[in-house]
């Protein structure tokens, strides 16, 4: 698509003004019937809700219509789960929602500030955006006015330049999400890389025996740090945040747990120091690998200096605890401020997270060569050998990311890291070295650009011979994706690495791999967990941390691409398999493992894994086909149910798209 000519929040508003939702231009010629109806369903209303809406700004009264669509949506959404489940897993009724949403605040806005009259030509631009923001906030009750004001004041700089600077075109930040009935028909963006060499020809099966010998390396990530965490506190609080306030008067609710809490809450210190010291005792690493995500995610109301203190401050803690121990780090989306928003040279230097990059140096030098100064202060990304034969390269994956407003500005900025990456695999291999590669989100991860993905497996395809690990965070679930070529053949593995803090839902968790000395291949791997129910239990004694699972005792011995490929197909056809992966996937919380997964929630698990390109999902559909005929058989009665009756219920209601353009600034 071509984001560099996109005004992203203008575009859908020209497209639906025409009034022919019926006959929307632009929606893809693939959907079926049921899905182009839906679209045009969502248009329409999406088209109502805005007039309504912009009459009553402008008037200050409110038409029955409008009271009407106000009170069915007030208590058709929940302020919580919009913010905190990613698009990707929301139901098709909530992704409809989300959809419609998205549309109605990019008319409202659009009609509002552009044109002629409009107040984003005047003096009070920024006054005039946040009332007409904050209202629509209010008016659905999207989110507090603390988070919806923290929100705007935070982003509105950096999308004032960009909608300022960057010419409307009809396409939208709209047909951007991962929700299919929002997708309008557009080309792909060229990006334009020229990959040097032959793609493989085969599958990688290659695997060498464990010995003793084998490294040891610990991965962290998403430790998602809270200093303000109070044991006691506000755990079921309005924001997308809580365990930080005190209990309200009437709370009917239990208070936050002291070893942090299942709800949407982040890390205490004293978790993460009892971490850290549990492993420092029973593991003896070699190195340790940091995928990412310190700051916690009260993105409405983050600082520059309180982030660059959590940083300081946890990489202190790793010094202290692991004093020997080299650590290779990366970027993740929640180190900068506003949260998610990374540009570069091009853009106004107020606007840049220099200052980011120049911090992160100041603490990773320790670890790594003179060299890798360059890179990491033109944008948070290196490359280090630290044995002959053997390669790190930390990505800076906000390249992806499509809560990184910067991507909209001009696409074609991403192109350098892309290019970089292959050089620098292009040398790896001329050198005969191996190569890990961290980077903090899945290329699969329904919030990842995709034209940017197609690019990357590209490169990673191509070079799989050199790379022989991935290594992620993010998704704070225990999980791992294989990539695939263009034909089908299986050729790496990204591991994730799950999340310290227990946001959402989860149990706390680290992971050690056993690597092999030379190629640095994964031979084998163990999760370590806390059971929070348990540890909150006994507030006053140390958590007791146990060794989950280990992956090939559990799974598979061959934990080669194509071994990981085998292990798939196996999971359709026996799915025990997968559903004891999802148990682990979830870190057994005691919530998710009462939730259960059920059907859907298996399809689902199960194509993730082989997804690494989220537009590209071929060898998913063919899994998914061997899982059907195999839950079939296992449960011949089931109703087949479409999601068309939830659908029905939410189409006569409308939305606004603020609750995705809040999302879009508050994304995990
Ligand atoms: C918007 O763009 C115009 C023309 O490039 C420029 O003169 C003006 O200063 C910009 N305004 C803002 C708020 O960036
Ligand atoms: C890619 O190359 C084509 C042909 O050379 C050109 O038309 C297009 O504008 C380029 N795209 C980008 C994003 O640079
Ligand atoms: C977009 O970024 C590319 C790469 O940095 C640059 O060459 C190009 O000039 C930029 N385009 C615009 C319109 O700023
Ligand atoms: C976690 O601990 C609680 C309390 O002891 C227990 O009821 C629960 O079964 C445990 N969960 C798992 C998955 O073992
Ligand atoms: C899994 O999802 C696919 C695509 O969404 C669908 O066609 C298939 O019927 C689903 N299978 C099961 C068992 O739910």
């Amino acid at each position: 698509m071509y984001i560099q000519r996109t005004l992203l929040l203008l575009g859908v508003a020209s497209l639906l003004a025409s009034g022919q939702a019926h006959r929307l231009p632009g929606v893809p010629s693939s959907f079926t019937t049921e899905e182009r109806l839906t679209a045009a369903i969502s248009a329409s209303v999406a088209e109502e809700i805005s007039q309504e809406f912009v009459k009553y700004l402008k008037t200050g009264l409110e038409s029955p219509r409008l009271q009407q669509l106000g009170a069915e949506l007030r208590t058709a959404h929940s302020q919580k789960d919009i913010f905190t489940e990613s698009l990707v897993d929301l139901s098709a009724a909530d992704q409809y929602f989300a959809c419609t949403l998205c549309r109605a605040t990019v008319n409202v806005i659009g009609r509002t500030f552009t044109g002629p009259n409009g107040e984003l030509t005047g003096p009070d631009r920024d006054e005039n955006a946040k009332q007409t923001l904050l209202s629509i906030c209010d008016y659905f009750s999207i989110q507090t006015p603390e988070v919806c004001a923290g929100l705007f004041d935070l982003n509105w700089p950096i999308l004032d330049y960009i909608f300022n600077e960057t010419v409307a075109e009809a396409q939208s930040i709209c047909g951007m999400l991962p929700i299919k009935i929002c997708q309008l028909q557009q080309p792909e963006y060229s990006l334009n890389l020229t990959i040097v060499g032959e793609m493989p020809t085969e599958s990688n099966s290659a695997l060498p025996e464990r010995s003793d010998n084998d490294y040891h390396v610990l991965h962290l990530t998403d430790i998602h740090y809270d200093p303000e965490y109070k044991s006691g506190s506000w755990a079921d609080c309005p924001e997308p945040m809580c365990c930080r306030d005190p209990l309200p008067a009437d709370a009917s609710s239990t208070g936050a747990g002291y070893w942090s809490d299942y709800r949407n809450c982040d890390t205490p210190r004293h978790l993460i120091v009892n971490a850290f010291e549990h492993i420092s005792e029973n593991h003896k690493l070699d190195w340790i690998y940091h995928t990412g995500d310190v700051p916690p995610h009260n993105v409405w109301s983050t600082t520059r200096q309180g982030n660059m203190d959590m940083l300081t401050e946890i990489d202190a803690l790793i010094t202290t605890h692991f004093p020997e121990i080299p650590v290779y780090p990366c970027l993740g989306n929640h180190e900068p401020h506003p949260a998610n928003v990374f540009g570069n040279d091009e853009i106004p230097e107020s606007l840049r997270v220099d200052w980011l990059y120049e911090h992160v140096w100041s603490l990773w030098k320790k670890w790594l060569p003179n060299e890798a100064e360059a890179t990491v202060r033109r944008g948070g990304y290196y490359t280090h050998s630290p044995k002959a034969g053997h390669r790190i390269v930390a990505l800076n994956s906000m390249d992806c990311y499509l809560y990184n407003w910067w991507l909209f500005y001009n696409g074609s900025i991403v192109l350098e890291q892309l290019q970089w990456f292959h050089d620098t695999l292009l040398a790896a291999e001329k050198a005969g070295e191996h190569v890990h590669v961290l980077t903090h989100i899945p290329s699969g991860d329904g919030d990842c650009w995709t034209d940017w993905s197609r690019e990357y497996n590209r490169i990673v395809a191509r070079f799989s011979k050199v790379i022989t690990g991935i290594f992620n965070g993010h998704t704070h679930k225990d999980e791992m994706n294989v990539h695939y070529t263009e034909t089908g053949l299986a050729v790496a593995v990204s591991w994730n690495g799950g999340s310290l803090t227990s946001y959402s839902y989860m149990n706390p968790n680290y992971r050690v791999y056993e690597l092999h000395p030379e190629t640095l291949q994964v031979l084998e791997h163990h999760t370590y967990i806390l059971n929070l129910t348990e540890a909150n239990l006994k507030p006053d004694e140390p958590p007791v941390w146990h060794k989950e699972y280990e992956f090939g005792q559990q799974f598979t011995a061959n934990t080669s691409p194509a071994g990981i490929d085998e292990l798939l197909v196996k999971m359709a056809n026996q799915p025990d398999i997968l559903r004891k992966f999802w148990r682990y996937k979830m870190t057994e919380a005691d919530p998710k493992l009462a939730a259960g997964c059920d059907d859907s929630c298996l399809n689902t698990t199960l194509c993730r894994l082989a997804t690494s390109n989220y537009k590209e999902r071929q060898r998913c559909r063919e899994l998914q086909a061997i899982l059907k005929d195999t839950l079939d058989k296992e449960n011949p009665e089931q109703p087949q149910d479409n999601g068309v009756a939830a659908l029905a219920a939410y189409s006569f209601s409308s939305l606004l798209g603020l609750v995705c353009v809040l999302r879009y600034l508050n994304h995990l």
